[in-house]
């Protein structure tokens, strides 16, 4: 029986381990987080204010309302002048643009008492106006580098345009695509998820305290993305282990990332609703993870305490909240309007309320705008920072990045540049407002390129087009086939473009039956007869069912929905100018039935290959994705040499393990290593695989490039169910590989610490 070695010191405290590969992470060194001592001018400042508010002063700064009419969740507390002149304003969403956010901040400066400025929020999840692809997509870049620069840009654009904090970025794992805000996080594995989370909030955060980067925001906190049925809102209920293993470290990866934001979920989680949930808010978070800045609630779930039923009436559904430790309320108004009774009857304490109140007005003051409440409306900088070549070079690049080639028979792709007759078929070929995806923030329509202007782009006037929309997303109508039919008759080859409307992905868009929509597999049907060779580009928020689709095309690129630049990015891929090297974060399943399909299961004794039929599979189904996590084509060949590492790991419990990996092919191209570990034996079921390290590399056509990675067996503990993280010795695999089901395996044993 192995020794088993319960770090309990760690116990909470240290979610995600592992050490960054990325060989091309940038990413600048961590900024020392700022201790804040007593008695320095910001504390000084926001305890002489704190004595002149009012009770009702300081519950306004806990309440944040909507400043337009942008809604993103159902009716709320309206916005009114008589909020302003009590003081009851602390913050606004959903407003952007320098004018309309100083109209708002004067209006406050003029008709509040003590003038404390307003701070403003938005949801800058991939792009302000510039559109980036959406963070599913920009995950399969496996590029920690370009998620921090988009964000960084995103940062500058939302900060030039008046905002000071963005609701980003989501970092709920989801392991459900018929869950439908799978699209706004990093996919299904926590080892990638936390690298992420730390170079978007790097991103977002990355020259805080000047008017050209913003607050971000851990979000939904947590477990958000498991759901029950993948229903948005639903309950989850998962162990405690999971929730330690799964859910939890992208969160405390942003707390070590330096977020200053927290938001509360929806979700119940094991019978608590997130948003009054104390030990999540206050003994997890702040107790346990010394988290220092403030949480917002998510969209009226104070109030919606009471769906849950775990509050009757809004005083309850406040007090819950509050004494959670959720510290800003959104949209609903209920701490405005209950908490002062509540601390007059003794139900709150003051010194929380102050607590709040102090964490909300330092975050104003780190920002520079008791100083100065304008100082991130410049109007001129609105002119010049958002929109820029800059931003467009790079979401171009993030966009082709982001795409993965799932099938290429016969080397359909690339395309030649003097291909004579392209006929362009589908319902996304030439649609503005579809390729931007959920969560679009500012993002115009008028701005975005089309796959057809794209191609005319890269092509000039010499190649024949033939366009056909072919058929709409809903519409059962097939008018339009025969025309489709004959335009791909005349073609040298067909690329047609179908996928997802963007709001059939993104919140309260959760889908069961996760096909084409509509009648778009018939198309490709009706396309594929005409003989010629067949290129489906897909749009999609999220992994479909696309066994069907699969077997329709010569070539199939998931290109996600890729924002502003979308027709530039698909035509540099199609056309060669950009080599695919993007992989899945998330498994595609051949089914829905097989949901959940996430590649890192645990074992069971009964594993689906197993010489009988009595195994743990479906028996009208077959046993495997359609495409893993991780997996994703190039244009060009790797082949692997065989894993160098020692049969032992070294004293200190590391082990260096070395590849080489050669280009066979004929394109330059980049390949994202992977690395996985097996822990054969312990005390806790295990999963048959996990991710413990990635390096994205560059290889020239013909070259060999040696892959390095070191493991730390400390790395390769568990959460039991206990909240303990455990680490023990044992024979543990090696696998290193292009995917999650393309590994090679070697063993190597750890004997613990001597
Ligand atoms: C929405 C979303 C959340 C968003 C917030 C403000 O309901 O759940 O992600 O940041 O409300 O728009």
């Amino acid at each position: 029986m192995k020794r088993t070695i319960v770090a309990i010191a760690c116990a909470i405290g240290c979610f995600c381990v592992g050490n960054a590969h990325n060989v091309n992470s940038q990413l600048p060194q961590k900024r020392e987080k700022k201790e804040v001592k007593v008695g320095d001018s910001e504390t000084k400042f926001v305890h002489e204010l704190m004595q002149k508010m009012t009770l009702t002063e300081k519950i306004g700064q806990l309440s944040q309302y909507v400043g337009g009419t942008l809604l993103t969740g159902p009716q709320s507390g309206a916005l009114s002048d008589s909020l302003f002149i009590r003081g009851m304003v602390g913050s606004i969403l959903n407003v952007g643009g320098v004018d309309n956010l100083r109209k708002l901040q004067e209006k406050n400066m003029q008709l509040s008492r003590l003038k404390i400025p307003i701070l403003f929020a938005f949801d800058v999840i991939h792009g302000y106006k510039t559109i980036f692809p959406t963070p599913l997509a920009e995950s399969c870049t496996w590029d920690l580098d370009f998620m921090y620069e988009t964000s960084k840009a995103a940062a500058i654009e939302a900060s030039a345009s008046g905002i000071h904090w963005t609701f980003a970025p989501m970092v709920d794992i989801a392991r459900d695509p018929r869950w439908g805000r799978i699209v706004e996080g990093a996919g299904e594995d926590t080892y990638l998820a936390c690298k992420i989370a730390e170079a978007r909030v790097r991103g977002f955060q990355w020259n805080l305290g000047k008017p050209n980067s913003v607050y971000a925001c851990a979000k939904h906190f947590v477990a958000y993305g498991a759901p029950q049925a993948g229903r948005d809102y639903a309950p989850v209920d998962i162990s405690m282990s999971t929730l330690a293993e799964v859910y939890l470290p992208p969160f405390k990866a942003c707390v070590d990332a330096g977020v200053k934001t927290f938001m509360s979920a929806f979700n119940s989680l094991n019978g608590v609703p997130a948003t009054g949930n104390r030990w999540l808010m206050t003994n997890l978070l702040r107790n346990q993870w010394k988290f220092q800045g403030f949480v917002v609630s998510d969209w009226n779930a104070v109030q919606e305490l009471k769906d849950h039923g775990v509050a009757a009436t809004d005083e309850e559904a406040s007090l819950l909240a509050f004494n959670a430790g959720v510290d800003m309320n959104m949209t609903d108004g209920l701490y405005n309007r209950c908490l002062e009774k509540a601390l007059r009857e003794g139900r709150v304490d003051i010194k929380a309320i102050d607590a709040s109140v102090e964490r909300i007005l330092r975050a104003k003051y780190a920002l520079g705008l008791f100083e100065d409440p304008y100082r991130f409306f410049d109007s001129k900088r609105e002119r010049t920072e958002v929109r820029s070549n800059s931003a467009m070079t790079l979401a171009r690049k993030v966009a082709a990045s982001s795409m993965v080639l799932l099938k290429n028979s016969q080397s359909t792709l690339p395309l030649s540049k003097h291909t004579n007759r392209i006929a362009l078929i589908g319902p996304l070929v030439n649609n503005r407002s579809e390729v931007m995806g959920s969560w679009k923030a500012r993002g115009e329509d008028k701005d975005v390129v089309t796959v057809l202007e794209g191609i005319k782009n890269k092509l000039g006037s010499a190649v024949a087009i033939n366009y056909v929309q072919g058929c709409d997303f809903l519409d059962p109508s097939t008018q339009e086939f025969s025309k489709a039919f004959e335009a791909a008759k005349q073609s040298d080859v067909v690329i047609a473009v179908v996928g997802e409307k963007a709001l059939m992905s993104g919140e309260s868009r959760s889908r069961a039956v996760l096909r084409l929509p509509g009648q778009q597999e018939a198309l490709l049907d009706t396309l594929q007869k005409a003989g010629k060779p067949l290129v489906v580009v897909l749009m999609n928020g999220r992994p479909l069912c696309l066994e069907k689709v699969d077997k329709q095309a010569d070539a199939l690129l998931e290109a996600w929905f890729p924002g502003t630049q979308c027709g530039n990015a698909v035509a540099d891929i199609l056309f060669g100018d950009a080599v695919p090297a993007g992989k899945l974060t998330t498994s595609f399943p051949l089914s829905e039935g097989q949901i959940p399909n996430y590649y890192n299961y645990k074992r069971s004794g009964r594993p689906g290959d197993m010489p009988h039929s009595s195994t743990v599979r479906h028996i009208d189904v077959p046993n495997r994705n359609l495409y893993p996590f991780g997996y994703g084509l190039s244009y060009t060949k790797f082949s692997y040499g065989e894993i160098q590492c020692a049969n032992e790991f070294n004293v200190d419990g590391t082990l260096q393990i070395s590849v080489d990996v050669t280009n066979t092919g004929g394109y330059d191209g980049e390949e994202i290593v992977q690395l996985y570990v097996a822990d054969k034996h312990a005390s806790m079921v295990r999963p048959v695989k996990e991710l413990k390290g990635f390096k994205k590399v560059f290889i020239p056509k013909g070259e060999t490039v040696r892959v390095d990675f070191t493991l730390n067996a400390r790395d390769l503990g568990f959460w039991n169910n206990e909240m303990q993280y455990v680490v023990e010795p044992g024979i543990f695999e090696i696998m290193v590989g292009s995917s999650s089901e393309d590994l090679q395996k070697k063993e190597a044993i750890w004997k613990g610490d001597k």
